[in-house]
């Protein structure tokens, strides 16, 4: 090979690398990490990514460079020389790439058995519920349900986590496959019923971000959201000791009416004013008298009905089947408090 050609080769491959870098680089693909095990797996994502613009940038060089340098005249119906290959460059085609993508895998396993530790709280010393916090996660159509075991079961619709505390989510679904995703976590995991699922986050830095679900789980799937609100140690500690009350705090055998529609996620899907709610998968609650007249039935029966057996009347324009059934297992003295919680907000 004449040393010009290498020349427009290593140039061509330089001008393919650089621009794929500028579009890796330039945009912002990604959000900030804020999270130790998203700083993780972010350095091997930028190890992958990095690997691959070397990739390109050569394939891309040998192909315009062939293409501009052995282009056919178009009278030209010959045949090309005939060619045997050339053992050492297979050898170095196919040794190169196992190494890297060897490299990947070593790394990622390395990564991911990081990702998964949970610090240990040290023997015969009481243990702290912060090494490791345990929250247990549960999903259901369409709404996420945070309880913390090791602070009198405190449960909240947003998921409060100290910074620079691990925390251990343990999760599982009342009905179908949901799956746990925050962005600036970097990490997914699915909630299965039947079935408790792990994750491991270390939060490192303060901020509110979106907690979405990523399994398609129903209608109301794209609205299935809720937050993740990092907060200052002595901020959490005041939150989870308090325990219950307003606010999407509530304890979830008690029979205050709002903390159980917070608990039990009707606020995921129905807009209801005295519960501060906005959602839009079901019927507005703020209209349950006209809704009970339309049905032709008294207002408390109606709602009570409504809860147990969501598809003996449903609302015009709203499709059968969404509501999940779940709720008619509820104690008795919890179905009273949501019907005397939804009547009186219902004027
Ligand atoms: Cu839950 Cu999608």
């Amino acid at each position: 090979m004449r040393r010009g050609s290498i020349f427009q080769l290593v140039g061509l491959g330089v001008l393919f690398g650089a621009g794929a870098a500028a579009v890796a680089l330039l945009i912002p693909w990604l959000p900030d990490p804020a999270s130790k095990q998203a700083d993780r797996i972010d350095v091997l994502f930028w190890f992958v990514t990095a690997i691959c613009i070397g990739i390109f940038a050569l394939v891309a060089a040998v192909i315009v460079y062939a293409v501009l340098k052995f282009r056919a005249p178009p009278d030209d119906d010959s045949d090309g020389p005939p060619v045997h290959g050339h053992t050492g460059l297979e050898i170095v085609w196919t040794a190169v790439p196992a190494m890297l993508v060897t490299a990947i895998s070593i790394l990622s396993a390395v990564i991911l058995t990081q990702n998964e530790r949970v610090p240990r709280a040290s023997a015969g010393v009481a243990r702290d519920p912060l090494t490791p916090l345990h929250v247990d996660v549960v999903a259901q159509q369409f709404a996420w349900l945070f309880k913390y075991p090791d602070y009198h079961n405190a449960t909240s619709s947003t998921l409060r986590l100290p910074v620079h505390k691990t925390v251990v989510l343990r999760l599982t679904s009342l009905d179908v496959i949901h799956s746990f995703w925050v962005p600036q976590f970097s990490q997914k995991q699915d909630a299965v019923p039947g079935l408790i699922t792990r994750l491991v986050i270390t939060p490192k830095r303060f901020g509110i971000f979106p907690v979405i679900c990523t399994e398609l789980c129903g209608l109301g799937h794209a609205l299935m959201r809720s937050q993740a609100e990092v907060m200052t140690v002595a901020d959490f500690r005041k939150w989870a000791q308090r325990g219950s009350g307003a606010g999407g705090g509530g304890a979830t055998g008690g029979t205050n009416g709002k903390a159980l529609f917070v608990s039990n996620g009707c606020n995921g899907c129905h807009t209801f004013k005295p519960a501060g709610s906005t959602g839009t998968v079901g019927p507005d609650l703020d209209d349950l008298t006209a809704e009970a007249k339309q049905a032709g039935k008294p207002l408390e029966d109606f709602i009570r009905e409504s809860i147990v057996d969501p598809d003996a009347y449903v609302a015009p324009r709203y499709p059968k089947g969404v509501m999940p059934k779940t709720f008619s297992a509820l104690p008795p003295a919890q179905i009273d408090a949501l019907v005397k919680f939804l009547s009186g907000g219902s004027k």
